[in-house]
């Protein structure tokens, strides 16, 4: 078997033997090579090793000329991919001349082309597809960029930081040269040169400075980034408000490119992000891509301070700046929007993308102890959780003393390559909190599991608590953890509590009491999701439906919804549901739902929410080993149930939300959101008269969101009007790729019989290419996440999803290794499927060769 990478470990970080203050990088650009020269001043860190060797990390790269303090030097050779220079004095002016394809880069790392224009990303190690460098976050520079190339083929010249001067060359050709004064690790780096047009505005900081603003598109986008600039404007104004946080440069330049392998990207100064997050207007983004947007523009902004002014000292790091900077995003979109729907929606994500980490063969910490390719680990876990870490020590310490621990943390470290650990060290003295012990968040992983019991004797009701972390590859022992749990216990006659409060459960086991209940109260715990943590207490399906209707934490309500059908739908795929105990549950579920249609104080973004029924995968983490098949065909017969048992209800709602005018107010859009989620129950309930509705609804609808709604649900049925909705929508929208994104993904997450069918037809279409990443996403992402597809009984999806792994592979392991985890999934499904995934795996590990990236995940899923 080809030989597995090399092992990275944290336990062996050493600080650099040499420090680049100072960096001066001059491209001369050409789509299909450009030449770069790069001058580094170079000096002996007196907190390195002492050694004479200086290692500049390249990938893909040769070093066509290496100088040394102005001469030609011989005193280097090639380590792997790395050039190595001996040195001998404290300082010295390297200089190294290289040249780049970036036509020919479809691993979309390094400097590549993306739709005529050129643009980089860096993080993690792409600046060593550039130019041989210290590739490592520790090592700190301030950058001076020149960069000249054809004017009417790059009009426009960007870097970071600041433009210091421009002016015309020969033949056509133009320069441009940037300074960015804060010193920045090299993945920071960003170089932007095509055709493009910018929405320009400014925006003055609490403190005076006047900075301006461009969002930069492609002629014709322009139009289309409003909402993004809104976004802006409102992140830099919440940063200051709710952190402290001030802008620092004079410029801030956001970039628009079709083609990139994540969401975006926050370069100093100048943030690269993929088309999907910046564009968006009613007739193309639906109100969840507007979400989208106002979320991830947030995030870059707010990584200006979390992750580029306090910068990571290195990639097992990477939650000190991802994990706060996703909390502080979650935040922002809170206060921008409903402060209850975003937390369900983000505990929604964790639960389907980061538990199934968590408990499968990928389990990792928030700080990873190893890896082979860091890019695997921009994962849920480190994203995701890494934010419910920090978040409960902000629920420990309060907003204000959470605030002066931040502001602690900023002041700390300012300028400095940091830890978690600092991260930890700042709360814990700046808010006050002892966080010892919470500091294992950090290094074991998996998801806790606690279980509660509540007893009642006299006037005092106990609750005892208990909780075990499971085993995890590599962490087979667990310690007990810190787990903040906002409880509140009702008193069942008068639908009231006396009052929220926390305890941490710190041991593997406890109990606390509480006085004054006659009768035994009802529990409602985990409130806000308060701990990212598994609860296991079995309780009557009349305490979830009193806490359902009765709780004032919106987001305990939800979860007391979500707790019936839970409960009913894995008794149902374990086989321990007769016709009487079936009935029973239903009728539960079909009550508390009757509720939400009908509750007067719930506003529809709410009803929405509540709504929606739990996700398959989620459902599937409830099991040891579940049966894909059962878990679809028992959910898919629930939904049809409340369809039938509520279709009065559902078709009054339907037309009461048809009847609301486009606005992007809340109320309007909750509208929207309760109009498809009805729409949903309805074509369950009678495929005929949902597809009547649907068709309907498509052929009035005035925006994305009903029109994508109404198509989602005609996807999934067998009716004539399916085809003609589909090939108006594709008609109606040829040549916008975010679009035709959408037009793919609808059809391949549909859950008719002959998905996989159409799938492979989808693949050969003329609009299908494996260079985008947006592209095969929407087609592959949305097949390996429907159940009908993938998990298709004759092995035939997860044949699909090996064999375009293995085509992606040599275009772009990045992406294609965002593949593997839905197959290493197999130790948790029943043993047909699961022998089935795993040829898959090894049949991808047999290939003769694999990319790093590939190469990990499917040896660590293969175990
Ligand atoms: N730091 C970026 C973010 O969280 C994501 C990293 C992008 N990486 C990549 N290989 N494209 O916003
Ligand atoms: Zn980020």
């Amino acid at each position: 078997a080809p030989q597995s990478p090399p092992v990275i470990r944290r336990e062996d970080y050493l600080a650099p033997a040499w420090l680049v203050p100072q960096v001066s990088l001059d491209f001369r650009l050409g789509a299909e090579a450009t030449h770069i020269v790069s001058r580094l001043s170079v000096t002996r860190n007196p907190a390195g090793n002492g050694t004479a060797t200086l290692r500049l990390n390249g990938d893909q790269i040769a070093p066509l000329a290496v100088r040394v303090d102005g001469r030609e030097a011989n005193d280097w050779r090639l380590d792997g991919a790395d050039l190595l220079v001996e040195l001998t004095g404290e300082a010295h002016e390297i200089e190294i001349e290289t040249s780049v394809n970036p036509a020919a880069n479809s691993q979309l790392m390094g400097l590549y082309a993306s739709n005529g224009m050129l643009c980089t990303q860096c993080e993690a190690e792409g600046f060593r597809r550039i130019t041989f460098f210290p590739d490592r976050p520790d090592v700190l520079s301030t950058y001076s960029v020149r960069m000249s190339g054809d004017k009417a083929q790059f009009p426009i010249l960007l870097a970071n930081g600041n433009c210091t001067a421009s002016g015309e060359g020969e033949d056509g050709t133009h320069w441009a040269e940037w300074h960015d004064p804060w010193p920045k690790p090299s993945y920071l780096f960003a170089l932007v040169a095509g055709d493009l047009v910018a929405n320009h505005a400014t925006f003055t900081t609490m403190g005076g400075r006047k900075v301006d603003l461009n969002i930069w598109v492609r002629p014709g986008d322009e139009n289309r980034t409003q909402h993004a600039m809104e976004s802006l404007i409102a992140s830099m104004k919440w940063d200051e408000e709710t952190f402290g946080r001030e802008y620092d440069l004079d410029l801030f330049n956001i970039v628009a490119v079709s083609d990139f392998n994540m969401g975006a990207m926050e370069n100093k100064g100048l943030n690269v992000f993929s088309t999907r997050y910046v564009l968006a207007d009613p007739e193309t983004a639906t109100d969840g891509d507007y979400d989208a947007v106002e979320g991830v523009i947030g995030h870059e902004y707010f990584h200006n301070w979390s992750g580029n002014r306090v910068t990571c000292r290195d990639w097992f790091q990477l939650s000190l700046k991802e994990g706060f900077t996703v909390l502080r995003d979650q935040l922002f979109s809170a206060a921008m929007g409903s402060e209850a729907v975003k937390r369900i929606e983000d505990v929604r994500v964790l639960r389907i993308a980061q538990f199934p980490e968590d408990s499968g063969p990928l389990a990792h910490p928030i700080r990873p102890d190893s890896f082979q390719e860091i890019s695997n680990f921009y994962t849920a876990t480190v994203y995701n959780k890494g934010a419910e870490v920090i978040r409960m020590m902000r629920t420990m310490a309060g907003p204000e003393r959470f605030r002066r621990g931040t502001d602690l943390y900023f002041e700390r470290h300012d300028g400095e390559a940091a830890t978690c650990e600092d991260f930890v060290k700042a709360i814990e003295d700046g808010a006050g909190l002892d966080l010892g012990q919470f500091r294992l968040w950090y290094s074991q992983a998996g998801t806790p599991q606690v279980t509660a019991t509540l007893s009642h004797e006299g006037t005092t009701a106990t609750l005892a608590l208990t909780q075990t972390v499971p085993a995890t590859p590599g962490q087979s022992e667990k310690q007990p953890m810190p787990i903040p749990l906002r409880v509140a216990l009702y008193d069942r006659d008068a639908g009231e509590h006396r009052g929220e409060q926390l305890v941490v459960l710190d041991k593997a086991a406890d109990s606390f009491t509480f006085e004054g209940f006659a009768k035994p109260p009802v529990l409602s715990i985990n409130r806000g999701f308060s701990a990212p943590v598994a609860i296991d207490f079995p309780r009557v399906d009349a305490d979830l439906v009193f806490l359902a209707a009765h709780d004032d934490d919106p987001f305990a309500r939800y979860e007391a919804m979500q707790g019936l059908v839970v409960q009913h739908l894995v008794a149902a795929v374990s086989g321990r549901l007769d016709d009487a105990t079936r009935a029973e549950g239903r009728a539960a579920i079909g009550a508390a739902y009757a509720a939400v249609l009908a509750h007067p104080a719930l506003d529809d973004l709410m009803r929405g929410e509540l709504m929606i029924l739990p996700a398959e995968t989620y459902l599937a983490e409830q099991l040891a080993i579940s049966d894909p098949g059962a878990i679809h065909a028992e959910r898919e017969a629930l939904k049809a149930w409340l369809g039938t048992e509520l279709a009065s209800e559902l078709r009054a709602l339907h037309d009461r939300a048809l009847a609301v005018a486009y606005s992007r107010d809340a109320a309007a859009r909750g509208a929207r959101k309760i109009k498809t989620q009805a729409l949903v129950l309805i074509a369950a309930g009678d495929p005929a008269e949902g597809a009547r509705r649907a068709f309907a609804q498509y052929q009035a609808a005035d925006n994305m969101t009903d029109r994508q709604g109404a198509l989602m649900v005609l996807a999934s049925l067998d009716a004539p009007e399916r085809e003609q909705a589909l090939a108006d929508f594709h008609r109606r929208y040829a040549g916008n790729a975010l679009v035709i994104d959408k037009w793919f993904s609808l059809q391949a997450g549909a859950l008719g019989p002959r998905v996989l069918e159409q799938v492979k037809a989808l693949a050969g279409h003329p609009d299908f290419t494996m260079t985008n990443p947006n592209r095969v996403r929407a087609l592959y992402m949305a097949a390996a996440g429907n159940p009908r597809a993938f998990h298709a009984a004759n092995g035939e999806g997860y044949r699909m999803i090996g064999d375009l792994i293995r085509r992606l592979d040599p275009i772009n392991p990045q992406t294609a290794a965002r593949f593997v985890p839905a197959l290493g999934r197999w130790r948790r499904i029943e043993p047909v499927r699961a022998a089935m995934m795993r040829e898959e795996l090894e049949r991808i590990a047999a290939m003769p060769s694999l990319s790093r990236d590939v190469r990990e995940q499917v040896t660590k899923s293969l175990g």
